[in-house]
This record gives C-alpha cells, sequence and structure tokens, in this order.
C-alpha cells in the first residue's frame, strides 16, 4: 500500500460521515455535552447497527452504557416487527440516572438499563440467561475476566462483540506510559485468549477503536 494508514483512516471516516444517521449519533452525544461520557465511534456505532439487522438476536447484552451510543444503535438495528431486548449494564449512577433521560426521550422500550457492577450482575444465579449477542465496552484491563463468564452466557452460535481492542494504538507502542502499562498488558491478555480460545471463531477488525468478534461454535 502506497498510501499510509492514517491517510486511508481519513477516507473511511469522510465516506462514514456521509451516512445519514451521522445526526442520530451527535444528537444523542450532544445530549450530554455537559458531561464528559464515553461513547464507542461512529463507525463501531454503525457496525454495531449492521450485526444486529444480520444477527437479528433476541436477547442482548450490553456491558458498559457509557453515553448509550451503541445501546440505541443496536436497537435501531431492531426490526419493528421482531422481539428483542436489550440489557444494557451500567455500574455509574449518573450515567445511569442520564442514560433513563435519553431513552425517554427516544421513548425506547428495547433498552432494559440496569444500575449494577456487571461482575456482580453475571453472579447472580437469577439473571443467568442465554444471550445470542454481547457487547462488551468496559473497563479494558477487566475484559480478561470477563471471558470465562461470558462464555456462559453466550449460546450456541451467539456473538460476543468487544470494543477498543486496540485501546488507541497503545497495544502496539513499544513504549506504554506507566499509568497504562498494567492495562494494557492486561487487555493483550485478552486479546490472545480470544485469538486462542477453541470456543470461538473470532475476528479483529480495524473499525473504530478495535473490535473483535466471536461466533461461539
Ligand atoms: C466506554 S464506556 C461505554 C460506552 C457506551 N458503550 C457507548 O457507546 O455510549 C464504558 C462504561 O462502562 C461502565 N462500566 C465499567 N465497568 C463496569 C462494570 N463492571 N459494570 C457495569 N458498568 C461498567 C463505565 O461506567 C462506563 O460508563
Amino acid at each position: 500500500m502506497s498510501n499510509n494508514l492514517s491517510d486511508v483512516s481519513d477516507y473511511i471516516d469522510k465516506l462514514n460521515s456521509n451516512n445519514p444517521l451521522y445526526i442520530f449519533y451527535n444528537e444523542i452525544i450532544d445530549f450530554q455535552k455537559d458531561h464528559i461520557i464515553p461513547a464507542v465511534r461512529f463507525d463501531t456505532a454503525i457496525f454495531l447497527m449492521n450485526m444486529v439487522l444480520l444477527i437479528k438476536p433476541k436477547k442482548i447484552l450490553e456491558i458498559g452504557f457509557g453515553s448509550g451510543v451503541s445501546a440505541l444503535f443496536m436497537s435501531a438495528g431492531i426490526r419493528t416487527n421482531e422481539f428483542c431486548k436489550i440489557v444494557s449494564l451500567e455500574r455509574d449512577k449518573n450515567r445511569y440516572l442520564r442514560g433513563n433521560k435519553i431513552l425517554e426521550k427516544y421513548d425506547n422500550r428495547n433498552i432494559e438499563l440496569i444500575n449494577a457492577d456487571a461482575f456482580k450482575y453475571l453472579s447472580n444465579e437469577n439473571n443467568k440467561r442465554q444471550c445470542d449477542l454481547i457487547f462488551l465496552d468496559a473497563v479494558k484491563g477487566d475484559y480478561i475476566d470477563y471471558l470465562p463468564i461470558l462464555k456462559n452466557y453466550i449460546c450456541k452460535n451467539g456473538v460476543l462483540i468487544t470494543d477498543n481492542i486496540l485501546f488507541n494504538g497503545k497495544v502496539t507502542e513499544n513504549k506504554t506510559p506507566e499509568k497504562y502499562k498494567n492495562g494494557v498488558e492486561l487487555l493483550k491478555q485478552y486479546n490472545e485468549a480470544l485469538s486462542k480460545d477453541a470456543d470461538f471463531n473470532t475476528s479483529f477488525f480495524y473499525i473504530g477503536d478495535g473490535i473483535s468478534l466471536s461466533i461461539k461454535k
């Protein structure tokens, strides 16, 4: 390839910004502009919506509601005549309260937002259910601990999508700043574990901040 990677990324970003849903994306981000709440990037949001359109899941579990971008885009992928419920977990009380407001704004009834720590929630027998799609977007250093737990939540042929597997490129940097060292190391362990995991078929994509898509065998 003669062009450098950043030219290619700029070109793709430009194409993505033509998408009419870019307005919807910015509307969600603007809703919480006074607070810095992380959200998936636009190309990731579109990818998630398209995955829901393709997979047609009935039960989605999201870990990390944040700004609600990913949940609202997954919800946008649900065809109106299909039953699908998205359970989204958010441990931060303020984000949860804000999240309820944005769900009200869009009169969204597919998303059930729960104010809970995911590890606690997932360890509760009453919450055990088989999901056909799980979207993991929480603390990157925790991903490796989620892996064995989430495996039991995904049905056969179900899909696990993980965001931020590149951690803004930090996974490939030679010198990681001290404060990120532990998180980067744990994230790399997760990526490696996923790539070798015989229970899944995993693809790694250079979309947004890097996405993995694992289909359970
Ligand atoms: C990167 S943000 C999610 C962005 C969101 N997917 C979006 O597109 O708007 C990660 C969120 O996960 C939440 N989180 C992190 N660890 C968690 C846990 N153990 N249980 C529940 N929520 C958690 C954080 O509070 C944060 O709001």
